[in-house]
C-alpha cells in the first residue's frame, strides 16, 4: 500500500491506496491559518507536522505493515526558516501572502524582470518564496541571522520524516531561487537574496526515493521499510493524480486558489510573463496560471458573511451567462495575470431584484473569467486548451463544473480519484518504490475518465459578453484599488 499526502492550505489530507490506485481510507486534520495583518497569511510548521503524524496513525490503523512508500505534496512557495539546531524561527510565510510587494518591486524593476527570466525563468510575485527571504531580512534581521535551513512547507514535514534536507524541481520552480531550464540553483539569485546554497535542499526529482522513513517514527506508526518520494507541489501533484503529464494536457484546480496547469515536454516562457514556466514533477515542465481566490471565495461569502455551512445553495441557478451580477475574486490581491497584489474583491451590479442565488453564482462566475485571463494568455500563445481536468473542492459543485465549461468553451472532464494531489503524490510515491518505471506509465494504468462535462454554445456565447464585461472591470478598477 501506499501513502499520499497533501499538506494543504486549510487542512493536511492524506489517502491510502493500493497499486492499482484503488483508494482504501481517506482522512484529513484542519489546522488553523493566521491573517495577522492584511496581506499576511501564516501557518504555524508544527501544526502541519503534529497533525500529519496523528492523521498517519489513524490512516495506517491495522496495516502498518503493508506501507511500502509515501509521498508528500503541498501547498507551494511558504518560506520556513530553521536555525542551527533545527528550529523553526518564525512562523511560515505562505503562498497567498503578499507583504514583500516593495521587495518584487525592486526584483522586477531594478534586476529587472528579463534578468530575473533568464536567472529563474519567472518574474517576482509576492507569493513567492526569495521575495519573502529578502523582507524577513531586511525586516527581521536577528531571524534572518540565525537561519541556516530553507524549505518548502511539505518539504518540511519530509525532513522531520526521513532527516533527509530536500526538494524536488516542481516546488523548487516556485521559490524564484532555482534555474528553472537547468534544474539547479541560480548563484545570482542566492546572491541577491544574500544566501548560500548549503541554506538550501538538495534537489531529487520528485518520482526518485529521497530516503527512508526515520526508524523511531515508523516504529511508533507501526510500520516497516517505507520509501520516501520527495513529491510535488501540489499543483504538479493534483496534475500527476489526474493524468495530466507529457505534451500539450491541461487541468484546472478549484481548490482555496485556482490554477490553469498546462503541461509541456519541453521548456519554455510565455512573452508577457504572465504565467509561470514551472518544472514538473514527471521530469518535464509546464506552464501555470494561479488565481489567488477559488474556492476561497464561497468559503468566505458563505461562511464568513452568509454564516452559513449549507452549500448545497451555491447549486442553485443554471449556467446560462444571464447573471447581471458580477464578482471579482480578488480577496487576497492577484497573481496571474494581473500581478497586483492592491487588487480586491467586488461584488458589481446589483438591483433590489438581486437573490442570494444571484450574488453565489457570480462568486462561480467571477472565478472562471478569473481563469479564462490564464486560459486567454496560454491561447495567445497558440496553445490549444479544448479539454480540462479539475480537482479541488470547487468541482464537487456540478454547476461551477458546467460554468467552467461554458466560460472556458471546454469540455470538462472529471477522473476517477477527487483527491488530486494526494493521489498524485501517492502515485509518485509508487514510482519512487519502483512498482512502476515512470510516471506516465503509473499514470496511463491508474487514471481513468469518469465524467465529461462539455460546453452549451448558446450559454458559451453569452458567456463570452459576460467575459468583455468582467475584463473591463478590472482595468477600470486598477488605479482606483492603489488609492
Ligand atoms: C501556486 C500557488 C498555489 C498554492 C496553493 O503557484 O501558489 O496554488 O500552491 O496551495
Amino acid at each position: 500500500m501506499y501513502i499520499g499526502i497533501d499538506l494543504g492550505t486549510s487542512s493536511v489530507k492524506m489517502i491510502l491506496c493500493d497499486k492499482e490506485g484503488n483508494i482504501i481510507k481517506t482522512v484529513s486534520r484542519e489546522y488553523p491559518l493566521c491573517f495577522p495583518h492584511e496581506g499576511y497569511s501564516e501557518q504555524n510548521p508544527e501544526d502541519w507536522y503534529n497533525k500529519t503524524i496523528e492523521g498517519l496513525r489513524e490512516l495506517t490503523e491495522g496495516c502498518g505493515d503493508k506501507i511500502k512508500g509515501l509521498g508528500i505534496a503541498g501547498q507551494m512557495h511558504g518560506l520556513v526558516m530553521l536555525d542551527e539546531n533545527d528550529n523553526v524561527l518564525r512562523p511560515a510565510i505562505l503562498w497567498n501572502d503578499s507583504r514583500s510587494t516593495k521587495e518584487c518591486e525592486y526584483l522586477n524593476n531594478v534586476i529587472g524582470t528579463k534578468k530575473l527570466t533568464e536567472m529563474t525563468a519567472n518574474i517576482a510575485f509576492p507569493g513567492f518564496t526569495a521575495p519573502k527571504i529578502m523582507w524577513v531580512r531586511d525586516n527581521e534581521r536577528e531571524i534572518f541571522d540565525k537561519c541556516r535551513k530553507i524549505m518548502l512547507p511539505k518539504d518540511y514535514i519530509t525532513y522531520r520524516l526521513t532527516g533527509v534536507f530536500c526538494t524536488e524541481p516542481s516546488d523548487a520552480s516556485g521559490l524564484l531561487l532555482f534555474d528553472v531550464k537547468n534544474k539547479c540553483y541560480s548563484k545570482e539569485m542566492l546572491e541577491i537574496c544574500h544566501i548560500t546554497e548549503d541554506m538550501l535542499p538538495e534537489v531529487y526529482e520528485s518520482f526518485a526515493p529521497c530516503g527512508k522513513v526515520k526508524k523511531e517514527i515508523a516504529t511508533s506508526l507501526g510500520w516497516g521499510d517505507v520509501t520516501v518520494s520527495p513529491g510535488a507541489g501540489d499543483n504538479a501533484g493534483a496534475a500527476v493524480g489526474m493524468g495530466v503529464v507529457g505534451q500539450n494536457m491541461c487541468s484546472v484546480s478549484l481548490g482555496t486558489s485556482g490554477t490553469v496547469f498546462i503541461t509541456n515536454d519541453h521548456f519554455c516562457v510565455d512573452n508577457k510573463n504572465a504565467l509561470h514556466s514551472f518544472a514538473h514533477a514527471d521530469g518535464n515542465f509546464h506552464l501555470m496560471g494561479c488565481i489567488l481566490s477559488a474556492a476561497s471565495c464561497n468559503k468566505w461569502f458563505l461562511e464568513d458573511i452568509l454564516n452559513s455551512k449549507d452549500y448545497a445553495q451555491c447549486e442553485k441557478g443554471e449556467a446560462d451567462g444571464n447573471n447581471k451580477v458580477f464578482f471579482l475574486p480578488y480577496l487576497m490581491g492577484e497573481r496571474s495575470p494581473h500581478n497586483d497584489p492592491y487588487a480586491r474583491g467586488a461584488f458589481i451590479g446589483m438591483s433590489m431584484d438581486t437573490k442570494r442565488s444571484d450574488m453565489l453564482k457570480a462568486l462561480m462566475e467571477g472565478v472562471c473569467y478569473a481563469l479564462r485571463d490564464c486560459v486567454t494568455v496560454a491561447r495567445e500563445e497558440g496553445i490549444v486548451i479544448d479539454a480540462v481536468r479539475v480537482c479541488g473542492g470547487g468541482a464537487k459543485s456540478a454547476l461551477w463544473c458546467k460554468i467552467l465549461a461554458n466560460v472556458l468553451k471546454v469540455k470538462v472532464l472529471k477522473t476517477n480519484c477527487e483527491e488530486g494531489p494526494s493521489y498524485g503524490a501517492a502515485i509518485l510515491s509508487m514510482v519512487a518504490s519502483g512498482a512502476y518505471g515512470s510516471v506516465k506509465e503509473a499514470t496511463d494504468g491508474i487514471v481513468k475518465i469518469k465524467e465529461c462535462i462539455e460546453y452549451d454554445v448558446e450559454a458559451a456565447e453569452k458567456y463570452d459578453k459576460g467575459y468583455e464585461r468582467f475584463r473591463e472591470l478590472y482595468a477600470r478598477l486598477k488605479d482606483w484599488y492603489r488609492g
